[in-house]
């Protein structure tokens, strides 16, 4: 009996070494660590996850600061798990180029995605797009939105749309003709004329030389735990939260680039 238990003792012991010995292959591996851990012993903390130059900007109000027209668990999970996901996977992807791993000036990367080499070209059109897009999106609108833009805004946008529930008509006919996911935006082009215009799924305006004032998200995780599948309801809810303040300082300086 006792050698029975002294062999499965030693058979544990061995399995468990094997075990730790194993790990510790896979950590050295994953770490390039040439620093040797006992087995048994505290092994290092993980390295932390890639991080790059691009960051979360914060939000300019709480998750319920835009209740009742979006929730607040739309919010939240927008801006920490779908807007945050494209951050993560920018900063991975422009980590595998050193030339870009310092560069900061998103704007000018999605203006100039040819240059972006091609080996994460796809990567950051998708994960730039959405994060320049969602940075965007949430400095656009407020607690206090809604209403009608200043007359810097409301007079041109007359003159283009002949009415401003013209151009809100003409972005919600957009947003429902557009299949799948994307965007509608209003933009203006290198005339400084503005327009109404899509985008398939992360897509920036700037790849295709629009520079976008304002943005409507169609994903369905921008609205569907509220609204379910009737995006013409929560586009007309939107339009209370449009922070047009915001929109129509972007306007100008754009006007005056
Ligand atoms: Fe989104």
């Amino acid at each position: 009996m006792l050698t029975t238990r002294r062999q499965a003792i030693k058979t544990l012991a061995a399995a468990t070494l094997g075990t730790s010995l194993a790990q510790f292959s896979t950590q050295a591996a994953d770490t390039n660590s040439s620093v040797l851990v006992m087995p048994g012993a505290t092994p290092a903390a993980p390295e932390p996850p890639p991080t790059g130059p691009y960051t979360m900007p914060p939000l300019p109000y709480g998750y319920g600061g835009l209740e009742p027209m979006i929730d607040a668990q739309t919010v939240e999970l927008h801006y920490t798990k779908h807007h945050a996901a494209y951050v993560a996977k920018l900063n991975e992807a422009v980590a595998k180029v050193p030339s870009l791993a310092k560069k900061t000036n998103l704007e000018e990367m999605l203006k100039n995605l040819s240059a972006v080499p091609e080996s994460i070209r796809t990567a950051v059109r998708n994960n730039g797009g959405g994060h320049y897009n969602h940075s965007l999106m949430w400095q656009t609108f407020s607690p206090h939105g809604g209403g009608f833009p200043p007359g810097d805004l409301t007079m041109p946008i007359c003159n283009t749309f002949v009415s401003f529930e013209k151009f809100r008509d003409e972005c919600v006919t957009a947003a429902n003709g557009l299949f799948g996911s994307g965007w509608v935006w209003l933009v203006l082009d290198h005339a400084k004329k503005l327009s109404v215009m899509t985008t398939p799924n992360q897509d920036s305006p700037l790849s295709v030389g629009k520079y976008p004032l304002f943005g409507i998200d169609v994903w369905e995780h921008a609205y569907y735990l509220k609204y379910h599948n009737v995006r013409s309801d929560y586009i007309s809810a939107l339009w209370n939260v449009v922070d047009w303040v915001v929109v129509t300082k972007r306007y100008g300086l754009a006007m005056q680039a």
